[in-house]
């Protein structure tokens, strides 16, 4: 073999390897792009005629200074697209169009440039090419090109779009925004066009309704990655049981959780981790997770581990010390009873407040029982939230909040909140209790896709007692490290 031939055999061998080192360099269980064009099919197929639907994809949003908040997409954007970089735009339209050219197709995709210089700050972009390579679109631009791009809002009966964000004030996206106001002859000051224009063609209303409909119910690609995410969080909450200690803190508790999500490839929390000892468990939203040392207090844990955009949202509510006092497993054994109640109520064809109803039903009774309120029908501020909402990309998803259909997945999380303070016994104050388990209801039934992690009180008792790979890790004291380096 002569020098020439030995050179391209080399280059075509790296060449070869750094194809495969790009394949292995992220998790290969995405979402296919066969998916996301079926969906946005089956939103045309929902459209009116002579329609075009507008997306943008979501800001990037400064934490301070220099730092920008980690990149979320807009999970609408995600499931229409599978592109996950921002400043880019989607339109989807109802008839084929023509380019001038002589062209036919029925969408396109805007997306950002690639770049060398920023790829080196902040990672690959798919561009032009890597978007219809991986995602699938035929007519893909680069968003500088929208400007040029000849399209007339107006000429179409319907422009189906959301409110724009008022708050984007450079870069890729804002001048998307500004050239789809021009575009559309909206003023540029305005998220939509006034209601007292008879030439408003703008429709901030119907894609809600429109995506409500198509994401209520999950696809069979969905839901292996929606059960990937919430089997995650389940495992991380068994671990966490076998894990805590009445010295550690809430903060701690949080980073074993998430160290189990990110363990197994899970990119993001879906929404901020809530990890309440004690009182803080009364706080609904409770994210500062900031209490020192858990001691023998009950832990509200509500987290979720969002995988490949799929959130889970799974509540356990477990003592630090390992044993329910007897108060807190009365709270905690009603709380179950309620959300055994509202399970038997998730089957199709039922309306979506039934689960709320009968879990109420059973709490109220409950609590009249303990003395905690005076009669079933006291009116008390104890069980303050609702028992359902859907699951999917988003942790509080879309959807009509109808009667069940076949392939829905709803969260059904009852609980109890006993402030300081509170109008009953001493004995029951600071004690809350949420249970929250992620429920599919199929035309055969309901499944629990979070049942991995222990439920009953008993079988909590009898996890946190067990071993867990978490006890031996030892880190040096913190304090002790700074006297010695002083
Ligand atoms: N984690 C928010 C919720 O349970 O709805
Ligand atoms: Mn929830
Ligand atoms: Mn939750």
């Amino acid at each position: 073999m002569n020098n020439l031939k030995s050179i391209f055999l080399l280059l075509w061998v790296l060449h070869q390897a750094a194809g495969v080192a790009q394949a292995q360099n992220e998790l290969t269980d995405f979402l296919d792009k066969a998916f996301h064009k079926q969906r946005r099919d089956a939103l045309r197929q929902l459209m009116p005629a002579k329609s075009v639907a507008v997306f943008f994809a979501n800001p990037v949003r400064n934490r301070a200074n220099d730092v920008e908040y980690v990149y979320h997409q807009d999970p609408e954007f995600y499931y229409l697209t599978g592109y996950r970089e921002p400043h880019a735009l989607l339109l989807i339209f109802k008839e084929a169009q023509t380019s001038a050219t002589g062209d036919k197709y029925n969408e396109v995709l805007f997306v950002q440039p690639k770049s060398a210089y920023m790829e080196m700050w902040t990672g690959r972009r798919l561009g032009t090419k890597g978007a219809k390579e991986k995602l699938g679109f035929t007519q893909v631009y680069n968003n500088d090109k929208f400007r040029g791009f000849s399209i007339d809002f107006t000429r179409f009966n319907k422009v189906l779009h959301y409110r724009l964000p008022n708050d984007v004030r450079n870069g890729g996206l804002y001048r998307l925004i500004q050239q789809f106001k021009s575009k559309s002859k909206m003023q540029t000051g305005q998220a939509e066009r006034p209601k007292n224009d008879p030439n408003n063609n703008l429709d901030t209303k119907t894609l809600h309704r429109f995506m409500s409909q198509l994401r209520e119910t999950k696809t069979e690609e969905e839901l292996i990655l929606l059960k990937k995410a919430i089997f995650i969080s389940a495992i991380a909450q068994k671990e966490v049981m076998k894990a805590m200690k009445p010295q550690m803190s809430e903060s701690e508790v949080q980073g074993i959780h998430e160290y189990v999500f990110k363990k197994y490839g899970a990119e993001y929390e879906g929404y901020p981790s809530i990890v309440g000892a004690g009182h803080n468990g009364c706080v609904l939203h409770y994210i500062t997770n900031n209490k020192p040392k858990l001691g023998n207090d009950l832990v509200l844990m509500d987290l979720g581990a969002e995988y490949h955009g799929y959130s889970a949202d799974v509540t356990r509510t477990i003592p630090a010390n390992g044993k329910f006092s007897k108060e807190q497993k009365a709270i905690y054994d009603l709380v179950y009873k309620a959300q055994e109640a509202g399970f038997k109520q998730c089957k199709v064809g039922n309306a979506f407040n039934d689960p709320h109803r009968a879990a109420v039903k059973i709490i109220n009774k409950g609590l009249a029982e303990l003395g905690i309120i005076a009669s079933a029908t006291t009116h008390h501020r104890y069980f303050p939230h609702g028992t359902s909402h859907y699951l999917g990309l988003d942790v509080h998803d879309k959807g009509r909040y109808g009667t069940f259909k076949h392939n829905t997945v709803i969260t059904v999380e009852p609980g109890i909140y006993i402030p300081e303070g509170s109008p009953c016994d001493k004995k029951w104050w600071g004690i809350a209790v949420r249970i929250e388990d992620d429920i599919l209801i199929t035309n055969k039934g309901w499944v629990n896709l979070s049942a991995m992690a222990p439920r009953k009180s008993d079988e909590i008792e009898k996890t946190m007692a067990k071993k867990s790979p978490f006890d031996e890790i030892k880190l040096p004291d913190l304090n002790e490290l700074i006297k010695k380096n002083k």
